[in-house]
């Protein structure tokens, strides 16, 4: 039985053929349909979530499966002081595959040595995020056609941002892939990621404060939210939450064919007269999001079609 902790937990031949399962399945849904006949997810959502919750509903109802869960801690017993550890042991009796989201970093690794289900992580804490990187390598790998030689600037919340610190873990292991750090100082990477990923690892990156000043050189620009909700005051928070407006003036600057992405939901980070940019990709990114969690949970059920 496998789980999914870390864009790591798959190799990179494996996370390949997930990604081209996931592009079959956009081409030919109707084959799919049926194939988590009798199978049931469940999504165990401690923290407020859209798209990461509802994409894995999405995913698993295309394939002909059924969805049951709770969405916020204070619907399920841990309103009660259930521990993640239980609660997971009771839910291996009631469904075939989690998906778990939860503030604490390693909560769902906690839930993954108790159950008797595959379990995904589905955000946990400031931590990781991996199945949103699997959207953000499918959408890159779709629209740009590679994952190599690309230099990609992340933008916004380093520090905090669950999905940067996946996306950077998952990219350094191909080739020629650059990092531009964007983000004011008090929001920088954190040292485990720069330190122990990248120095270790030898990869290219270079960190800056202003946005103007990276644009030109990037083929790919993925902004973030600054992270409200793990911030120790909410003076910080405002006082850093409009830092980075990407609007159409700074646009200008960028490469014709630049990607813009983000994880969503979005604030104020990116204004709205970008959406009609051509090179505006969150939203086909969040539609991607489906097709990845759809070829992700027939790998981890070792269903083939
Ligand atoms: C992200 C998350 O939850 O970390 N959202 C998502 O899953 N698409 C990004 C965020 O909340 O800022």
């Amino acid at each position: 039985m496998r789980h999914l902790m870390s864009p790591l937990d798959l190799s990179v031949e494996e996370l390949d053929q997930l990604l081209d399962l996931a592009n079959d399945i956009e081409k030919n849904p109707e084959k799919y349909a049926h194939a988590c006949q009798g199978k049931k997810l469940a999504t165990c959502f401690y923290e407020p979530s859209t798209r990461t919750r509802l994409s894995f509903e999405a995913a698993m109802l295309n394939l002909g499966g059924s969805v049951l869960g709770f969405h916020s801690a204070d619907s399920s017993s841990a309103a009660k002081g259930e521990s993640v550890s239980d609660t997971i042991r009771v839910i291996s009796c009631y469904a075939d595959i989690c998906a778990m989201r939860h503030p604490k970093e390693g909560a769902a690794l906690v839930a993954s040595e108790k159950s008797t289900i595959p379990v995904i992580n589905a955000g946990d804490g400031g931590h990781q995020h991996p199945t949103q990187t699997l959207t953000d390598l499918l959408t890159i790998r779709s629209l740009k056609g590679r994952l190599d030689n690309i230099t990609i600037g992340l933008c916004g919340d380093l520090k905090f941002g669950r999905t940067v610190h996946s996306l950077i873990n998952a990219l350094i292991r191909y080739h020629n892939v650059k990092f531009v750090l964007i983000s004011p100082e008090e929001l920088k990477i954190p040292d485990y990621i720069r330190d122990d990923v990248l120095k270790a690892n030898g990869v290219e990156f270079q960190e800056v404060e202003r946005l103007e000043d990276a644009m030109e050189q990037l083929d790919v620009l993925y902004m973030t939210r600054v992270q409200r909700e793990r911030f120790f005051n909410e003076e910080d928070y405002v006082r850093l939450k409009d830092f980075y407006v990407l609007t159409k003036a700074k646009m200008e600057l960028a490469k014709e064919d630049m990607l813009v992405l983000h994880p969503l939901p979005r604030v104020n980070e990116i204004a709205v007269e970008v959406d009609d940019d051509p090179r505006a990709a969150y939203f086909k990114q969040a539609q991607y999001g489906v097709y990845v969690r759809m070829a992700l949970i027939l790998t981890l059920l070792g269903i083939q079609v």
